[in-house]
């Protein structure tokens, strides 16, 4: 099951997007942590570390960032732990997972969430930021997120929504369309960013919608599935590998 059709003018097939945001991330790579800070004013890494704690992520737990990127989700993860547990991130950007290497000291392998690079049931807790739109296969990630967590481990899911009522479809159109794209460059002067920003909304606003999503956790096995929205726009989606006796973490 695709997150979105294809994104018509940016690629015609799987094969193309893949190689589309690959490269798209490799080449903004270098530009991602100040688009985040200046477009979302500061507030990314507060916002990523309250969601963590609120999905159960604790200190002892192992924990996988899966689209790790620059590392946002990743540092946040760090400070939970507070040195108790292994943290572990995976991305298919070499270019980003530099950029990670450069003020993240956790453990990073390059990977796709559809085929990760882990055994089963090797850690407590996974999560992914803002990168759902980009896997090939919702059904396949969720099924490899279900398969490298142990019993009872958590899911979290971060993800940008299209709003749902019209004003906040407008406001959102007008930010994220409109302004961001071109605020990158500003702030950047690369047209690497602005295209990475000018994506970001395309495929917001083509991507399936949250209900879509929370059936295809439930379906990959998970319960206790939710969704928590705030701003209209910033959705958490949660869920828990059920515990079968015996085959809990000592
Ligand atoms: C918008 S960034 C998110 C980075 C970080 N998680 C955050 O919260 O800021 C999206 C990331 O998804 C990664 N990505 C793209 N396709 C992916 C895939 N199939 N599996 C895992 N990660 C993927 C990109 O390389 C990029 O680093």
């Amino acid at each position: 099951m695709r997150p979105h059709e294809s994104i018509p003018g940016r690629y015609a097939d799987d094969a193309g997007k893949r190689q589309f945001v690959r490269d798209l991330f490799n080449r903004g790579a270098p530009h991602y942590d100040r688009i985040g800070q200046v477009g979302f004013f500061g507030t990314g890494h507060l916002h990523r570390r309250r969601a963590l704690e609120r999905a159960g992520l604790r200190p002892g737990m192992d924990a996988l960032d899966v689209a790790c990127g620059t590392g946002a989700v990743t540092r946040a993860m760090l400070e939970v732990q507070a040195g108790k547990g292994r943290v572990c991130g995976v991305d298919p950007s070499e270019g980003m997972l530099a950029e990670a290497r450069k003020s993240v000291a956790a453990e990073f392998h390059v990977g796709h969430a559809e085929s990760l690079p882990f055994p089963d049931q090797n850690f407590d807790f996974l999560a992914m930021g803002y990168a759902l739109r980009h896997v090939a296969d919702l059904k396949r990630a969720f099924a490899e997120y279900h398969r490298v967590l142990r019993p009872g481990g958590r899911l979290l899911i971060l993800e940008i929504s299209r709003p749902q009522t019209r004003l906040g479809l407008v406001l959102s159109r007008l930010y994220f369309r409109d302004l961001l794209p071109g605020i990158s460059w500003l702030i950047t002067g690369s047209r690497d960013a602005r295209l990475m920003m000018s994506y970001y909304w395309e495929t917001i606003d083509a991507c399936v919608p949250p209900q879509t999503i929370l059936e295809a956790i439930h379906g990959a096995g998970f319960q206790a599935v939710s969704r928590q929205v705030e701003v209209g726009i910033f959705s958490a989606y949660a869920g828990q590998k059920p515990v079968e006796p015996g085959t809990q973490k000592p």
